[in-house]
């Protein structure tokens, strides 16, 4: 079912006047013959256009999505489970996952670390998810789902003052715009860190209007990272490399918005050295609080994200897999750079409730201690991997800065004033 709203939403996007009449798709190798077969019975057969490795990509007919989901929903349990690709390019890219890039990794910013930690709040969380979860839906292609951008680029450009602090809607052409928080390295600036998650939901009853809190998926991963930043530039956080903080859009419709992210980076030349995906943080569905998916990952950066949870957390952690490029790491994997993807739950005892109108809060005891979990993780990444310091209030690049200047140099004089008065 879950898997039938996904692509017939992708049927809808397909459908728009400037949409090719072929649409690319990525898949498992192991699910071709059964796609095949879905094409060859509606009498316009996929053609597979390359294939190697794990992944195949085809071209198929947009009215063809819907019957290709099914089957592998039925027969391979997979949600969704493909990429959709607006090239064939784009496919073909995603069958040649870059090499993964080499990171030293070291936790030695215990002091920081521990200096930020316990102002996470975790009724902070829960608000977030409130607010966003009472929109009708964050779909990348309606009213709401745009206004949803807008909302959280105001919500986070809340959190500071600074100058150097920008926060930017990034626009691929839908109404929903992912949105960017940056935080810019002192001494090595080109080195970036990305923490992210999706704001989009979807609902497979409804399309465009229908009611899609997704309180979970992924309201719950986009209020554990709006917290993060908002401790993080509380504390006046000055990391060493660039931090961005990544809401993508249209994620559910084929990992589309950080597929457009990922692209316009690596045009730009951007060395993004490692990304963590908080998607689905909040449903304590297992016994064991966080799962680190093994599939579309790094396995060096997965095994220094256990040493955080171990070192800061103190939380119970597992191993497991989607068995698909489940969410927006594996943008990130296929372009080479080091991604993780810590989850709420095993798969199989997974929220069951997602992309419905159920996917609610309540589901969750109206509370956020599970997410607060993945809030110490992300801060603890995010400070082991681009290092730097906390800063006083008035440190360089907060606008607060030239007050804080004048008014010492105010006192430095006032002082001096007072002192010359007395000596005569
Ligand atoms: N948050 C889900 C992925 C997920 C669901 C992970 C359940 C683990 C357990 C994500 O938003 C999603 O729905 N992804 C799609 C695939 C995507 C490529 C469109 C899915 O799983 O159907
Ligand atoms: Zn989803």
């Amino acid at each position: 079912m879950r898997i039938a709203l996904t692509v017939s939403l992708l049927v809808a996007a397909c459908g728009d006047s400037s949409a090719p009449e072929r649409v690319y798709i990525s898949v498992g190798s192991d699910a071709v013959t059964s796609v095949r077969a879905v094409a060859a019975m509606q009498g316009a057969p996929a053609e597979v256009l390359e294939a190697g490795g794990d992944v195949a990509v085809l071209a198929v007919e947009p009215g063809e999505l819907d019957d290709i989901s099914h089957v592998m929903h039925e027969e391979f349990g997979r949600c969704g489970g493909f990429m959709a690709h607006d090239s064939l390019a784009d496919a073909r890219a995603a069958l040649h996952p870059q090499p993964q890039l080499v990171v030293d990794y070291t936790i030695d910013h215990r002091p920081v670390v521990e200096a930020v930690l316990p102002a996470l709040d975790r009724t902070a969380i829960k608000a977030t998810i409130g607010e966003l979860s009472a929109m009708p839906n964050r779909y990348y292609r309606s009213e709401s789902g745009a206004a949803a951008s807008t909302w959280l680029r105001d919500r986070w450009r809340s959190f500071t003052t600074r100058s150097d602090v920008t926060v930017e809607l990034f626009d691929q052409g839908y109404p929903q715009q992912s949105v960017i928080l940056t935080i810019p390295g002192s001494t090595r600036p080109h080195e970036v860190v990305v923490i992210g998650g999706h704001l989009d939901s979807i609902t497979m009853l409804g399309g465009k209007n229908g009611r899609a809190p997704g309180a979970d998926d992924d309201a719950s991963g986009i209020a554990t990272l709006t917290e993060v930043a908002r401790v993080l530039l509380a504390k006046h956080y000055r990391p060493a490399r660039t931090v961005k903080f990544i809401a993508y859009a249209a994620e559910e419709v084929g990992l589309r918005g950080s597929q457009a992210v990922v692209r316009d980076f690596k045009q730009k030349k951007v060395n993004v050295v490692g990304a963590l995906q908080l998607d689905m943080t909040n449903y304590k569905g297992s016994e064991k609080d966080i799962w680190l998916m093994k599939d579309f990952t790094s396995a060096e950066q997965n095994t220094f994200i256990t040493k955080l949870i171990d070192t800061y957390v103190g939380a119970t952690w597992g191993l497991d897999a989607c068995g698909y490029a489940c969410s927006d790491h594996a943008s990130w994997y296929r372009a080479g750079v080091p991604a993780s993807m810590p989850f709420e739950a095993r798969m199989r005892d997974r929220n069951k409730s997602i992309h419905t109108k159920d996917d609610t809060l309540e589901l969750s005891n109206n509370n956020a201690d599970h997410a607060i979990k993945f809030a110490k993780l992300g801060a603890a990444y995010t400070i082991e991997m681009a290092k730097g310091e906390l800063g006083p209030p008035g440190s360089p690049g907060s606008s607060g800065f030239a007050h804080w200047k004048l008014i010492a140099l105010l006192g430095g004089l006032l002082v001096a004033a007072s002192a010359l008065v007395r000596r005569r």
